[in-house]
């Protein structure tokens, strides 16, 4: 095991009609002026955005609203978000919604407290101070509601990028399962398969000696295996959803990723998917991950091999565990395709002739220098035959 530290000061209340306590808790993490940003409309239909202003007029707490992120959210906003917070003396933002919405908040509750433009950020600086950002999670997925990362995406140029700091970790979030209840059948899947993944980017390691993050990440994993298909076949089922929430926070707050090192190589080649073809996320992942792990494969294959036995149920075979780690790699291509995921580029909406341009963004955007590292250290060449592995 590495060394490592990890803060994780998240406070979460956890549970049916938890969105209620929105307004006491904004008080008790120092509110006084809120942001209340939100998406598209979901919140707005639910009654969930009704519920949180009469939660905050009961704690007295003021609030202004910027609705409007959209799924892989855009930088334009998040100006239009800077300029009001200041305009307004807003002290504190609460995101009501999924992980764009989150995101979004992260980038502006950034935004507010620095001089420059935040985009500063997202090309590699680390976030040292924000406003208070606390969410209202409406989609078990991204794990932004836990974790120290926001995704934005600037609009000249479509680049898809992530920046990281402390500073943005939520002061509270708050969980409650039932109101995931309202996804549709495809959104539900696609944040089963972002969890999926966030968990395979952490078990993807070149450390040793990782038993207990490698098993926490296994009971993760085996949680969604179990889950999955229970909440697409009843979208009701409080349980599962509960499950499943949970897991999504697990998976991604880092508590199971730390001391050792990770992957992020799928997330990276995805990330040019989505701003390109503004595909979803998870959507992208599926069909981004079998094509990475085969390709990566043999740079360690029991580690393949052990996901594939421990998880999966795969039978090891100790002559050729070539075997078993491909096997287990098709176990998790046939899970995300029985969720109703998307298996190769067609049905995802990609188009080849576009590789080289990924590629080229992918490897050589924003200051990288003709690779993207991680499990394995991938050149445009791995990245071109790993686009292609996905036709
Ligand atoms: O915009 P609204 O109307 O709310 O609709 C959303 C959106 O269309 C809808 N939705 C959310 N909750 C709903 C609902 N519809 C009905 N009922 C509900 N309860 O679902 C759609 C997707 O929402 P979005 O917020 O985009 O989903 P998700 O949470 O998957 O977030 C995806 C974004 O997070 C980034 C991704 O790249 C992507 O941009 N990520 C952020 C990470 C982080 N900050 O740590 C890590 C992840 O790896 C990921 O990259
Ligand atoms: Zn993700």
């Amino acid at each position: 095991m590495e060394n490592f530290s990890f803060y994780s000061p998240t406070f979460f209340e956890f549970g049916k009609d938890a969105e209620n306590n929105a307004g006491s808790l904004v008080k008790r993490f120092g509110g006084s002026k809120v942001l209340i940003h939100y998406g598209g409309g979901s919140v707005v239909r639910s009654g969930l955005l009704d519920r949180v202003k009469a939660s905050l007029k009961a704690s007295n707490v003021q609030f202004v609203e910027l609705g409007g992120v959209k799924p892989n959210p855009r930088s334009g906003l998040v100006y239009e978000g800077i300029e009001l917070c200041k305009k307004e003396n807003v002290d504190f933002i609460l995101a009501v919604g999924g992980g764009s919405t989150i995101d979004s908040s992260k980038a502006i509750a950034a935004g507010v407290v620095y001089d420059g433009d935040f985009w500063d950020f997202y090309m590699g600086k680390t976030i040292e101070q924000a406003l208070p950002v606390g969410t209202i999670l409406t989609i078990a997925a991204a794990g932004s509601e836990g974790s120290p990362d926001s995704v934005i995406t600037k609009e000249e140029g479509m680049f898809k990028r992530g920046a990281s700091g402390d500073a943005i970790r939520p002061r509270f979030s708050i969980l409650n399962p039932a109101l995931t209840q309202t996804l549709p059948a495809y959104q539900t899947a696609c944040g089963i398969t972002d969890i999926m993944a966030h968990l395979y980017e952490r078990y993807l390691t070149n450390s040793t000696e990782v038993e207990v993050t490698d098993r926490m990440i296994e009971a993760l994993m085996l949680t969604l295996v179990h889950e999955g298909p229970r909440v697409i076949e009843n979208p009701n089922n409080y349980e599962a959803r509960a499950n499943i929430l949970w897991a999504g926070m697990m998976a991604h707050n880092n508590a199971c990723g730390v001391g050792r090192s990770q992957d992020w190589n799928s997330h990276n080649i995805e990330h040019e998917l989505s701003a390109t073809y503004d595909c979803a996320h998870g959507a992208g992942l599926a069909v981004t991950m079998p094509a990475v792990f085969t390709y990566v494969m043999n740079h360690n294959v029991m580690r393949f091999a052990q996901v594939a036995v421990r998880v999966w149920g795969c039978q090891m075979d100790f002559e050729h565990p070539e075997v078993t780690a491909k096997a287990g790699i098709k176990c998790l291509q046939n899970f995300l395709i029985a969720l109703g995921m998307p298996k190769n580029f067609a049905e995802l909406g990609a188009n080849e002739k576009d590789i080289p341009q990924l590629v080229n963004t992918l490897c050589y955007g924003d200051g990288r220098t003709g690779s993207i590292s991680g499990f394995v250290t991938l050149n445009t060449d791995d990245c071109t035959n790993i686009y292609k592995l996905m036709l």
